[in-house]
């Protein structure tokens, strides 16, 4: 096979784990920074170049699009997809990613168990916002933040109500939780790969710390799933059409609530701490897969 990884630094972890991976099954990889990437249109014709350098013979592509190349990196798979080339994460499935409103939205009407959520820009009154999604304690985020910058746990009403005026008054737009108080400063990774549940890790904040992000000093555990946790991750996948994805959950009385699912996961994590080989794992499922889209067209127009 003849894979394309669009990633913008070949030197990311995750980037040389898979061009690994796949030449040693054999493949011929490249790497291309999708933003130096440009799309020709003309009647019937659909190319993607970079420099002077005309991008044919794929046989399959994986994104790896940053977070703020997500629009244009989409429009360009878009184009990889209309040739029928195929792609592990869809555009439409990596654009539904990237948008935490419109993929609560979709695993909330797809049925998947996610924490109570409330998403408002300014309410009349914020009481009875706090009221619906359980009262305090509970957590306020930031849409834009990542890495747990910019989620805040509100102890009590007074504080909740103070954080979520905070932000209205900076115009941000912000999601407001139930707080699940027993995950214990924890979630769960769990990378689906097609339907199956390939590898899963706990972060655990440090000491003191809701937050289980290792950027703010969180460590990854091995661990075993159990069978309910791995049926929600692969549903939560499904859901957003992902088939690579990296499914957080928190572990929940009621039992696993998904908090995000990411169409670009990180492998350094999950590979260092479970020893398993994600990146074989993706190359194997492209393997069996991509003659598919060859063949098969969903709809006869295909975006
Ligand atoms: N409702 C919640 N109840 C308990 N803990 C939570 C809740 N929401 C988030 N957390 C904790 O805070 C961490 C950060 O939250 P979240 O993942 O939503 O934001 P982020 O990491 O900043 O965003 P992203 O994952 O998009 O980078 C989670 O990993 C989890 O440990
Ligand atoms: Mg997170």
């Amino acid at each position: 096979m003849n894979i394309l990884i669009l990633s913008a630094n070949r030197n990311l972890y995750s980037t040389r784990r898979l061009v690994t991976a796949a030449e040693e099954r054999g493949h011929t990889v490249k790497v291309m920074n999708v933003r130096k990437s440009y799309a020709v249109l003309s009647k019937g014709e659909l190319d993607i170049y970079y420099g002077d350098h005309k991008i044919e013979n794929v046989d399959a592509v994986i994104p790896r699009i940053g977070a703020s190349l997500t629009v244009y990196g989409s429009s360009m798979l878009r184009q990889f997809e209309m040739k029928h080339i195929f792609t592990p994460v869809s555009s439409l499935a990596l654009v539904r990613s990237r948008d935490k409103l419109r993929a609560l939205q979709i695993l909330a009407k797809e049925g998947v168990a996610i924490p109570k959520t409330a998403v408002a820009k300014q309410p009349t009154d914020i009481e009875s916002l706090i009221k619906i999604v359980g009262g305090a304690p509970l957590v306020v985020k930031l849409l834009e933040g990542t890495q747990g910058k910019g989620v805040v746990l509100a102890e009590s009403k007074t504080a909740a109500k103070s954080v979520i005026e905070a932000f209205y008054g900076l115009n941000a737009n912000i999601l407001v939780q139930e707080f699940i108080k027993e995950a214990k400063g924890a979630d769960v990774r769990a990378i689906v790969v097609g339907n199956k549940v390939v590898a899963a890790y706990k972060r655990q904040g440090k000491e003191g710390e809701f937050r289980s992000n290792l950027h703010s000093g969180g460590h990854g555990l091995p661990i075993k799933l159990k069978a309910s946790e791995k049926k929600a991750a692969i549903q939560a996948a499904q859901a957003l059409g992902l088939k690579v994805a990296g499914v957080d959950l928190l572990q929940s009385d009621r039992g696993p609530l998904i908090l995000e699912v990411n169409s670009s996961p990180g492998l350094e994590g999950v590979e260092r701490t479970t020893g398993i080989d994600v990146a074989g794992a993706i190359i194997e499922f492209i393997e069996e897969n991509y003659r598919a889209s060859k063949v098969k067209n969903r709809d006869k127009i295909g975006a």
